[in-house]
């Protein structure tokens, strides 16, 4: 019996697991320490008032024999798929319903969309990164090379001649960790170099109702991407869903590899491991796409945009530099005199009771950063950011 080696080359643990660790170990020796945490992105305000009733209304349909649901389309009810493509096209996207996927998380999608592909693929990943893009594809036994996100180009690289080597391109915008977005010029350029280099790029927008300049929220919103990209998107971060898991993936009939539709490959790996999202998920995820949900949910962005500008004005006061905040809710900091981040991880967690996420997780160019979240509520997330800039004027 022999075990995938590459798993052996994988960190110890995935970042949030440290940290969750390091907090719990925080806690037990000092159970009294007020935490506030602006570190994992989890969403923290109830699930809308459309979706709710929807799904009630749909879990009592599973209670009578005439309305009763078994197993459901393996991409998802043709009623979720059709709001996407409407939501699409409001903004002057055309995407089809068999273009939709429907799953339970763009995690799980983005881990898994590397089974259809080869693994003699070598992967363009920026870094700093969501460790997902690099941990699936170590699992894989990929190579991967890295493009620098750094502050001389915003944490928007660009695509250059080094980047020759790179067939599965991983993009993040509005971006995790560093809330940087790609304009509709910047994506275009990686759109015109994907499709010079026969590649494919892997687009995750989980972070796109956050956009609030005008930015594109899709990649599909640039021409040619239908020949070269697939989107990834979520109802997590959108409508309060991760805990209720459901998410979709768009990938164009027009998208092919080795004379093979992308589309049909990846209906044909997800028939064979997944079983759809529950009837009660899709149906809630349905109601947000409404015009009362979209109300509703639009509601709950702004709550935590609210957050956003609080810390961001903090920290502008405090003289502390940062990205990030406008289109996103995580806000890039840098930590002071260029204190590394797991020291400053330590350092605010112990003497403000604040944790955030150090750069450094994200790879090497995080370094010195520390990432906020914003999906707190404002009484504690002021309180949080008031801490933590007392703690760095103290250190200064
Ligand atoms: C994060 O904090 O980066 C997110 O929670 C990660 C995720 O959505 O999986």
């Amino acid at each position: 019996m022999k075990i995938n080696k590459n798993f052996l080359k994988l960190g110890e643990n995935y970042l949030f697991l440290i940290i969750s660790e390091k907090v719990k170990r925080f806690k037990e020796k000092f159970p009294k320490k007020d935490i506030i945490s602006l570190g994992i992105g989890d969403v923290t305000l109830p699930v809308c008032e459309a979706a709710v009733s929807a799904g009630l209304k749909a879990i009592e349909e599973m209670a009578s024999a005439e309305t009763f649901k078994g197993y459901g389309p393996n991409n998802g009810y043709l009623f979720l798929r059709e709001k996407i493509c409407k939501s699409y096209s409001e903004r002057g996207v055309n995407i089809s319903v068999d273009e939709v996927f429907i799953s339970d998380g763009s995690k799980s999608d983005i881990g898994n969309i590397s089974d259809i592909f080869s693994n003699e693929n070598v992967c363009l990943i920026p870094d700093p990164t969501y460790p997902v893009y690099v941990d699936s594809n170590i699992m894989a036994g990929r190579e991967i090379t890295y493009c620098n996100a750094e502050e001389r180009n915003e944490f928007l690289p660009t695509p250059i001649p080094e980047y020759e080597k790179s067939d599965l391109i991983y993009i993040c915008s509005p971006n995790n960790p560093t809330g940087a977005a790609y304009s509709h010029e910047q994506l275009k350029s990686w759109v015109d170099f994907a499709l010079s280099r026969n590649s494919v790029i892997l687009f995750d927008s989980a972070y796109e109702a956050f956009v609030s300049n005008d930015v594109p929220h899709s990649i599909f919103e640039i021409e040619g991407a239908r020949k070269c990209a697939i989107e990834f998107r979520s109802f997590s971060k959108t409508a309060g869903f991760t805990g209720m898991r459901c998410a979709y993936t768009i990938i164009s009939k027009e998208l092919e590899y080795d004379d093979v539709k992308i589309n049909e490959l990846w209906s044909r790996r997800q028939s064979t491991k997944f079983n759809g999202v529950p009837y009660v998920i899709q149906r809630a995820a349905e109601a947000t796409l409404s015009a009362e949900g979209k109300t509703q949910i639009k509601k709950n962005i702004d709550y935590y945009r609210k957050n956003a500008e609080i810390i961001m004005q903090k920290l502008r006061h405090a003289k502390v530099k940062f990205f990030g905040g406008i289109n996103s809710p995580y806000i890039w900091m840098k930590c002071p005199e260029s204190m590394k981040s797991w020291k400053f991880f330590d350092f605010i967690l112990e003497d403000a009771g604040v944790i955030g996420i150090p750069g450094s997780g994200f790879g090497k160019n995080g370094e010195n950063f520390f990432r906020l979240a914003c999906f707190g509520n404002h009484e504690r997330t002021e309180e949080a950011i008031e801490r933590l800039c007392r703690s760095i004027l103290k250190k200064l």
